[in-house]
């Protein structure tokens, strides 16, 4: 293991107020995306659909990496370039899933355990050896009745561990995503205490198995309210909850926090992280950044909707969803960018909204 090079992995993956693109949806969950929106479900139309993403001009000015599926990187775009290649050209750090999914527990039916670690060490080298630079693993807990059980939280903690360990080793860096999920009726206090409780055992794992945590990123969840809670909260009181436990339970030493969407809307979930930044950037150890699925590409798989005369309206779609999060990282987000749609891009020396409302008033764009 190479730990400076992990460590600069690690670090370039949240530098410049970027965060992380997932693209690295599973056939099953790809195709039910694309059966609502009447799309093929063929390995072509996947291709075809991460071809308009990866081929997005501008995208590697706001996305730092890309977590690539299993299928993707063995792929190539229509001009014969293999993905992999593609990311690396847009400026992108490509990236692997490497979990064989969240499978039903033993002894404990209603709760998942995440699956995969039988053979990840040579599929790990292989990773390596096609140019891929991080990993991500996730678990998968649920809030109910009686759970998480502590048999569900341990279990997936140790995996998610000896994941990690496994991709320091090969040489890639590892994101740890423990989601504790927003389905169900769970107060946000009931998600902070659930979320204390499996980011304490996740990291007293990590450091059983020996993780270098400079090495590493976290991608957890926010701490919300469930989705039917009566009662949802402020932009304001979920980053102030969400940074709170994060200070309790997450290490210093570990360079950035990448948040999961998790089935947010794209402009909550760029609300919410812009309110952590605006309040938090500089009390923090870690950055506080994304690695949105859904709330990046929904709206882009929407315009796209399988039809080749769409991509270049679809890459704008994404381009506007990575710019706003380029914006909430620096706290500087606004809905304006959205009721706009505009593609000002964020100068890092000028607010992104600003320069927005501004093109909004004037009519010209600069
Ligand atoms: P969402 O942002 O859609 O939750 O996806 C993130 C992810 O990578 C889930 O593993």
């Amino acid at each position: 293991m190479n730990s400076h090079a992990l460590i600069a992995t690690a670090k370039a993956l949240v530098a410049d107020d970027k965060g992380i693109l997932a693209m690295d949806e599973s056939n099953p969950t790809c195709n039910k995306r694309f059966a609502k929106l009447g799309i093929p479900q063929t390995a072509e139309a996947h291709r075809s659909y991460r071809e308009m993403i990866v081929t997005t001009p501008g995208l590697g000015e706001c996305i730092s990496g890309a977590i690539l599926y299993d299928e993707t990187i063995r792929q190539s775009t229509s001009e014969g370039i293999p993905f992999v290649q593609a990311v690396i050209d847009a400026d992108i750090i490509p990236g692997v899933k490497v979990d064989a999914g969240a499978k039903a527990m033993a002894g404990h039916l209603c709760e998942k355990v995440t699956e995969g670690l039988d053979g990840l060490r040579d599929r790990l080298t292989e990773y390596a050896q096609i140019g891929l630079r991080f990993a991500k693993w996730r678990a998968v807990i649920v809030i109910g009745d009686g759970i998480p059980s502590r048999a569900c939280i341990e279990a997936n903690a140790q995996a998610l561990a000896r994941y990690a360990a496994l991709c320091q080793e090969a040489g890639l860096v590892p994101i740890v995503e423990p989601e504790v999920l927003m389905d169900g009726e769970h107060t946000m206090a009931q998600c902070f205490a659930v979320t204390e409780q499996v980011l304490h055992s996740v990291f007293d794992q990590l450091y059983t198995q020996g993780v270098m945590l400079e090495a590493m990123l976290l991608k957890p969840n926010m701490v919300l309210p469930g989705l039917n809670c009566p009662r949802q909260e402020t932009a304001e009181a979920v980053a102030e909850a969400t940074v709170s436990c994060f200070l309790r339970a997450v290490p210093a030493a570990v360079p950035g926090i990448m948040f999961l969407s998790g089935g947010q809307s794209a402009e909550l979930a760029s609300s919410r992280l812009s309110t952590m930044n605006a309040g938090f950037k500089s009390r923090v150890p870690w950055a506080l950044s994304f690695s949105y699925g859904r709330a990046l590409q929904q709206p882009a798989m929407k315009t796209w909707a399988g039809q080749d005369a769409n991509v270049e309206a679809a890459q704008q779609a994404l381009l506007l969803r990575a710019r706003c999060n380029l914006a909430a990282r620096r706290g500087q987000y606004s809905a304006v960018m959205d009721a706009t749609g505009s593609l000002t891009p964020a100068a890092s020396t000028t607010c992104a909204c600003t320069s927005v409302a501004r093109t909004k008033r004037t009519g010209h764009s600069q």
